[in-house]
């Protein structure tokens, strides 16, 4: 375990180049909004300056209006990703820094409960708990933005229009909303995919999907990522289980932080006393037994069992027998021989434990999953979420995700995607170091 620990702690200081952290060479050359987040979480551990640093450099990305973008372009001259800051063209709204560039869009807020475990993990150190003071109202107001914009109807949910602002870029979840959109070719700029060229094709997103991730991207810029226009014209409309349980976790961080110093919470409190009942009244589905996404396009639920519906627990909204349910669905994935906890419903047709977020294990799931199960007292699963996590970095490496069917796993040397991955080394260092 200690060797875990110190290949983890490298992976961490490789990936950080001076002041932010990139999720993984090549694939990813950039700072990402949730994975620096997670990263924080493993840079406490040998660095407090790193963990600071990190998020520091991500909220110098922050737009005027308080959104948080997906992906901070802190150089210019990387040309190998798509899409870069150029086809983003963010300044197209005046809100958004010319330096650092960034994206249009924004992804789950962990920033919150992140802050929360960095002061209690260190609960004495004096420099977590003056950068809590600095970077608190900026936090705040990132969800002041979400709930201004990402619910103008003031129902308590927040919706996305790009599935990668639900960091689950391609799970069947966003399947039938994203075929609703027909594509007319002559307007569709072109473009040239990089992920493609690094990693396995049969890992990624297909074309016929990253067609409508550049569409709906046209369709933001067209609007000068204003929200009004996006909630009016997106044809993709979704109030999503992960973006709303992390943003009600987070709610609750920020709480507690904020009574801590001193701040006013008010309104934090308002959002929430509003959110988490409107989540467990809204999104459980009691023929599945699990949460699901609502499409507020088509104004129905979609219903599939995956992930997204168990980060709830993280944010404590189930109550107990909808806590048993999900726990259930995890021991029976457990007995049935899956490493838990596969990012999509496994007797789906849908289901692809290779491709991405259509069935692979992902760490930074695995972390809140766990974490929320004990909070329920679920002890024996989370042991289970904690030890195959453990055991599938030990074998394959600090992969960015995992083969979920353990007969497969065995005849694999490593994981999928991207190598020496950050938030996998932060998450497994994390875990490691609990008392
Ligand atoms: C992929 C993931 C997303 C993550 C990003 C960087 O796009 O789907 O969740 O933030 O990679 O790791």
């Amino acid at each position: 375990m200690e060797k875990l620990a110190a290949t983890a702690q490298e992976i961490l200081r490789k990936n950080w180049k001076d002041g932010f952290t990139i999720p993984t060479s090549r694939l990813y050359p950039f700072q990402w909004n949730w994975d620096s987040g997670f990263t924080a979480i493993g840079q406490c551990h040998f660095d407090i300056d790193f963990a600071i640093g990190e998020l520091e450099s991500l909220f110098s990305g922050q737009w005027e209006n308080g959104m948080l973008p997906h992906i901070i372009f802190h150089s210019q001259n990387e040309k190998t990703y798509f899409p870069n800051y150029d086809f983003w063209d963010a300044n197209v709204n005046l809100g958004a820094p010319q330096n650092p560039k960034t994206s249009g869009i924004t992804q789950p807020a962990v920033h919150g409960f992140i802050l929360e475990c960095l002061l209690e993990r260190f609960p004495e150190n004096q420099k977590i708990q003056s950068f809590a003071k600095q970077i608190f109202p900026k936090i705040v107001n990132l969800h002041r933005w979400f709930y201004k914009y990402r619910d103008p109807e003031n129902e308590g949910l927040i919706f996305i229009f790009h599935p990668w602002e639900s960091g689950r870029d391609n799970s069947p979840l966003w399947d039938e909303s994203m075929d609703r959109i027909v594509i007319d070719y002559n307007e569709l700029p072109s473009y040239k995919r990089r992920d493609t060229s690094i990693a396995p094709s049969d890992e990624r997103p297909t074309t016929h999907q990253y067609d409508r991730y550049v569409y709906l991207l046209q369709l933001g810029k067209k609007n000068k990522y204003d929200e009004k226009g996006i909630f009016e014209e997106s044809p993709f409309l979704i109030q999503d289980t992960l973006m709303n349980a992390v943003l009600i976790k987070s709610n609750q961080s920020l709480i507690n932080i904020g009574k801590q110093f001193g701040f006013d919470t008010g309104e934090i409190e308002e959002w929430q006393q509003q959110a988490k009942p409107k989540f467990s009244e809204k999104l459980w589905n009691d023929e599945l037994n699990t949460f699901t996404v609502f499409d507020l396009r088509a104004n129905h639920s979609i219903p599939h069992k995956e992930i997204g519906g168990l980060s709830s627990l993280y944010a404590e909204i189930p109550n107990s027998k909808q806590a048993k349910a999900l726990n259930d669905y995890l021991q029976n994935l457990h007995q049935r021989n899956f490493y838990v906890c596969p990012s999509f419903d496994v007797d789906s047709p849908l289901f692809d434990s290779k491709r991405y977020w259509r069935g692979p294990i992902w760490p930074q799931m695995n972390w809140m999953i766990y974490h929320g199960l004990k909070k329920y007292a679920y002890e024996d699963t989370a042991k289970i979420v904690k030890s195959d996590l453990i055991e599938l970095v030990s074998k394959h490496g600090f992969y960015e995700y995992f083969e979920s069917q353990k007969e497969l796993a065995a005849k694999l040397k490593v994981g999928y995607g991207g190598g020496a991955f950050s938030w996998t080394a932060a998450c497994v260092l994390d875990l490691l170091k609990e008392a």
